[in-house]
């Protein structure tokens, strides 16, 4: 197990400060040490206790306490990484004019580690041109300054301005924790470029499943995670992106991403082809079902002295009916699990499916025992239909996603 490390969590004043509780919890249980440093508004909201017993050490919060150690310079000096949860419209309106009036933004000053930002306030602070600037101003300076969600607010409004789920918000940071241990050594770059803004994209994501009778249906086994991670990360890298989600485990819906939920594969063509027509770039992650049967019973499928055999049809390619439509300058990146055999490898037959599918891009896994399905982490390669070929070592879906959407990128310039 690699050693732990250490995230100084900053929570601000904001009524979401008590979804930092969640986060924390989340955070120290994959394994890393966590100081809490809460503004003076946020212990209104949360008492230090609460923080406390979650994370095992005292909450800081005044320059004033605990003077001898220097606490903002070494907890800058210390941090791996900083959170900022929630990010409150003063929170970020502070950072970006460089104030040191607390501990936390005297930290920040001093931290060199990557910072996640994730934002949350009303919808009209959050689109409000003096916030608007403070996000551009620490976005170009590094931040990430995540997108907030759409939905209910505190009291009856929605919009634009709720915290992304806890659960997007640890899987970014181990992303960033992820990056910041190899940043320098290869020289990569950063995970979350804004390199997406203005571009449309598509997403598929999960099995499709098509009935036999009204209580029983054959599909594909898929989380849905690889996709739902190549959804959150180019929303957050700036695109506009539709995710049309087939079967899945239970999975927190990605912050401004808009979803359209599928069951089978014609319902998941009609939907992606719908959405693709404005896109520059679709990404089918899907595990799509390639038969149907023929017909579909009424009544349930009685249990009678022999099994019954059910005829089955084909179903549509989506990714060939995507690349075969006349549509000039969209990307279209397709997936393949593949086994190697007598007969080839997993590259040689993953070399031969790009070929066939005629896509731009093909991410490859291989898969066999604990791989690819229904586990937390992903390998593989990205075979490119220009001949190259890179491999994608092994980390989070969203660590693969990262990759994905570099090459996509790097396509689209
Ligand atoms: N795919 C699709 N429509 C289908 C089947 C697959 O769009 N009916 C897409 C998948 O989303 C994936 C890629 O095609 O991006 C490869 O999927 P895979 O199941 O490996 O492809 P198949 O054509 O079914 O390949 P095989 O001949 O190995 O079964």
């Amino acid at each position: 197990m690699a050693d732990p490390r250490e995230i100084v969590l900053g929570v601000s004043g904001g009524i979401a400060a008590y979804k930092a509780c969640e986060v924390l919890r989340r955070l120290r249980e994959a394994g890393n040490h966590v100081q809490v440093v809460a503004t003076r508004s946020a212990l209104e909201f949360i008492g230090a206790a609460t923080f406390e017993a979650l994370s095992g050490r005292p909450v800081l919060s005044g320059v004033f306490e605990n003077v001898p150690e220097v606490e903002h310079v070494a907890l800058g000096r210390r941090a791996d990484l900083v959170v900022l949860v929630p990010a409150t419209a003063d929170l970020l309106a502070r950072a970006a004019q460089g104030r040191a009036d607390d501990l936390l933004t005297s930290t920040l000053l001093t931290a060199r580690c990557p910072v996640l930002a994730v934002p949350a306030m009303h919808t009209e602070m959050w689109e409000h041109p003096a916030t608007v600037d403070n996000v551009a101003t620490l976005r170009r300076r590094g931040t990430v300054v995540l997108e907030p969600a759409s939905g209910r607010l505190t009291g009856a409004d929605t919009g634009p301005g709720r915290l992304p789920e806890p659960a997007e918000i640890a899987e970014f940071a181990r992303l960033l924790l992820e990056w910041g241990s190899t940043q320098g050594t290869t020289g990569e770059p950063f995970p979350l470029p804004r390199d997406l803004e203005g571009r449309r994209v598509v997403v598929s994501a999960g099995g499709t499943a098509e009935p036999l009778d009204p209580v029983r249906t054959l599909g594909n086994r898929s989380s849905g995670r690889q996709g739902y991670a190549l959804a959150r990360v180019a929303a957050q890298r700036g695109a506009e992106v539709t995710l049309v989600a087939g079967t899945i485990a239970d999975l927190e819906p990605p912050a401004a991403v808009a979803i359209r939920r599928v069951q089978t594969t014609r319902e998941m063509r009609d939907a992606v082809l719908d959405a693709a027509k404005a896109a520059d770039v679709v990404v089918m992650a899907a595990a799509v079902s390639d038969f149907r049967p023929a017909s579909m019973s009424a009544g349930k499928i009685k249990k009678g002295e022999e099994a019954p055999s059910i005829p089955l049809e084909f179903n549509p390619d989506i990714l060939r009916e995507l690349v075969t439509e006349d549509v000039p300058r969209r990307l279209v990146v397709g997936f393949a699990a593949e086994t190697g055999d007598d007969h080839g490898s997993v590259l040689e037959y993953a070399r031969a499916k790009l070929e066939r599918k005629g896509c731009d891009l093909l991410v490859v896994n291989a898969v066999g025992a604990g791989k690819a399905f229904e586990v937390e982490d992903n390998e593989g390669w990205l075979l490119g239909a220009d001949g190259s070929s890179q491999p994608l070592p092994m980390g989070s879906k969203a660590a693969l996603a990262a990759r994905v959407w570099d090459a996509v990128a790097e396509r689209l310039r």
